[in-house]
């Protein structure tokens, strides 16, 4: 059964650790990831941005995956489903489909629009026993052909947002989706620091979490961060895995062309890279 992300997201906070949010893609994607918190007995989100969403033939099937997958597989420890970076239009379908958290990302609107946008989305998912995730200030980097600015959020504002009752907060803090560009000067833990004085217990969102530094990730963790997404590195491990595969000829060896063996490996690298990431954001053994 999908849980909401508030209860754990809660938990983290308290205890000082961040739970994992994984972008799902496909259901290679989806088993690996809930293998790998189950073996780890970590709590986890399994999310999907609007993209991946369509590419999966839709919210509907990507519920219906996730949770037969959790049924299949028998999985024990609490899954959130989520939307990752939703449009209004996209969180209402995901409401509908059956998801048990959203992130409304009204950070391109004028301020007042997402105010009332995220207001108006709160009172639903309050409703519903769902989460929801809201953000302030675009993320930099490109996803799903969205480019942030990557600029850093407004304390002010985030403290405006994070009174409407919402579960989590995502504010830029100078991450980017994707990977980090040569020279990348960090995070901003000036900017974390000023955005938590504001907000008080509301826990905080650090998007873009591939290629930050292991030791970096966990001081943003001690100042306030309990959810971490994480996507590109998990393509990144699948690819490398894919390609050393194909690279040493085993799809044209006996019957290496099987999607079953062909994928294989690159799943297995999406499973080795989730149990990392679990273990940095100390949520292993927190199911
Ligand atoms: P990365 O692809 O950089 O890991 O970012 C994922 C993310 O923040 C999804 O919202």
């Amino acid at each position: 059964m999908l849980v909401s992300a508030k209860e754990m997201i809660q938990a983290a906070y308290a205890g000082h650790y961040a739970i994992g949010a994984f972008n799902t893609n496909n259901l290679e994607w989806t088993k690996a990831i809930l293998q790998a918190a189950e073996e780890m007995r970590a709590p986890v989100i399994v999310q999907v941005s609007e993209g991946a969403g369509k590419y999966m033939a839709g919210f509907k099937n990507v519920a219906d995956i996730v949770k037969n997958v959790m049924e299949f597989q028998k999985t024990s420890v609490p899954v959130a489903l989520h939307l990752d970076h939703g449009t209004y239009a996209g969180c209402k379908a995901c409401i509908e489909a059956g998801f048990s958290s959203i992130m409304f990302d009204g950070s391109s609107l004028p301020f007042d629009e997402n105010i009332e946008k995220t207001k108006e989305l709160v009172a639903i998912c309050n409703e519903k026993g769902m989460s929801i995730e809201a953000e302030v200030g675009s993320i930099g980097g490109e996803e799903d052909g969205v480019v942030g600015l990557g600029e850093c959020a407004d304390p002010e504002e985030c403290k405006t947002i994070a009174d409407l009752g919402i579960t989590m907060l995502a504010a830029g803090i100078g991450n980017i989706h994707g990977k980090y560009p040569e020279g990348w000067p960090g995070l901003r833990f000036d900017v974390l620091d000023a955005i938590k004085a504001k907000v008080g217990t509301m826990p905080l969102v650090l998007h873009g979490g591939s290629g930050i530094p292991d030791a970096m990730v966990q001081d943003a963790i001690r100042r306030g961060v309990s959810k971490i997404n994480v996507n590109t590195e998990c393509q990144l491990a699948f690819a490398e895995k894919t390609r050393a595969y194909i690279e040493a000829g085993k799809d044209i060896q006996g019957k290496g062309y099987d999607p079953r063996k062909l994928l294989a490996p690159g799943a297995q690298g999406i499973v080795d890279m989730v149990k990392y990431k679990i273990e940095v954001f100390g949520c292993a053994g927190k199911a």
